[in-house]
């Protein structure tokens, strides 16, 4: 038998931990019937550990996630702490440091799912959004002047570097071709008012694109657009590339077509290193501790980080399991109108990839 992959498992806020939890349950049969093993680490990183000890991600933690297989993620977010700390000490942190420079967010609408789109099925939701996860707005860079005065000033760059958009292009046409669906990858940008930060995206896109991947047809579109036509024409979506921040807002009106936050997963791969997989929405504070939070965004994101891992086969059981459920079971994907608490749909997913 082969070696066991190391996962590290940050519970986070909120829900973080009961989605977690039916995750692990249901990556837990997939192993057993897949026949490989998982080896559990558990950080307690998160708003407990913060309000406590001050401390977000400490090295010795970090130094510990390097050598792990991959990192599977709750959510990260506490009512009791200032916006900004949590997000940026720990999840874009890790992000960075891991240098996931792809989040990965499939946009799928799956059978028996409603979505607000009218006449839309899951024949027409059916896209990836490849958001670059390293640069942007993102990076931090930036400051202030003259804080608290009338003529305060405020920066925040929006920074690329060639270096960063060809690795995530190439990641981008390489997926369009793997996935083997239309061939067709739209950049999303603003071409006609980013005129440095899209030049430097259109051109190294048509290079690329010409140069290794003349099958892969190109499409662009300005983000405006872009969130348009993913309402009115989603069908017309196979892969999309963007930067950060723009990849931050559409894949939430992704998620809400594809029938909300509670399906919605990601993955922040870095090809090369550690990625690390989650549901894409928040702690849901409010939800916390009742058992009614939806946990197939957390099973979803276990799926991705099986395929990440090469095991397709036992990803793929879990997507038909989840599918099955949600076409026959589910009757609704929002917390508390599932017709089954958090833990029964666990034992749901987990039944179907039982076989
Ligand atoms: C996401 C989240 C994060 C982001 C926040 C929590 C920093 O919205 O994963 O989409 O903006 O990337
Ligand atoms: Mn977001």
């Amino acid at each position: 038998m082969k070696q066991p992959y190391k996962i590290a498992v940050i519970p986070g806020d909120g829900t973080g931990p009961e989605v977690v939890r039916e995750g692990l349950k249901v990556l837990a049969v997939a192993a057993e019937r897949f026949g490989f093993k998982l080896e559990l680490i558990t950080y307690d990183l998160g708003g407990e550990r913060y309000l406590k000890t001050e401390e977000t991600l400490p090295d010795s933690v970090l130094a510990e996630l390097r050598q792990c297989d991959a990192i599977y993620l709750g959510a990260i977010g506490h009512p009791d702490v200032k916006p900004g700390i949590l997000e940026k000490g720990i999840l874009l942190k890790l992000r960075f440091e891991l240098d996931q420079y792809i989040n990965l967010r499939p946009v799928k609408l799956y059978p028996g799912v409603e979505t607000p789109l009218k006449n839309k099925g899951p024949k027409e939701i059916d896209y990836v959004v490849v958001r670059e996860n390293t640069g942007g707005a993102y990076t931090g860079l930036g400051g202030a002047f003259l804080k608290g005065t009338p003529q305060e000033v405020a920066v925040q760059d929006m920074v690329y570097t060639r270096f960063q958009v060809d690795r995530c292009l190439r990641y981008a046409f390489e997926y369009t071709r793997q996935r083997n669906k239309r061939q067709t990858l739209a950049l999303c940008g603003k071409t006609n008012v980013l005129t440095f930060v899209f030049d430097l995206w259109e051109r190294a896109f048509h290079e690329m694109g010409a140069r290794d991947f003349p099958e892969i047809k190109r499409e662009y579109y300005h983000v405006d657009a872009t969130a348009m036509w993913m309402i009115k024409n989603p069908e017309w979506f196979d892969v999309i590339v963007t930067e950060n921040m723009f990849g931050d807002i559409i894949t939430d009106l992704g998620a809400m077509t594809q029938g909300g936050m509670g399906i919605a997963a990601g993955g922040n791969i870095n090809p090369e290193g550690v990625s690390m997989f989650e549901p894409i929405g928040g702690s849901a504070p409010k939800y916390a501790g009742q058992n009614v939070i939806n946990p197939l965004a957390a099973i979803c994101a276990g799926a991705l980080m099986l395929a990440e891992l090469g095991e397709q086969p036992a990803a793929q059981a879990i997507e038909n399991s989840v599918m099955a459920a949600t076409a026959r079971q589910i009757k609704d994907l929002g917390a508390g109108r599932m017709g089954y608490s958090t833990t029964q749909v666990g034992d749901l997913i987990a039944a179907g990839v039982a076989g």
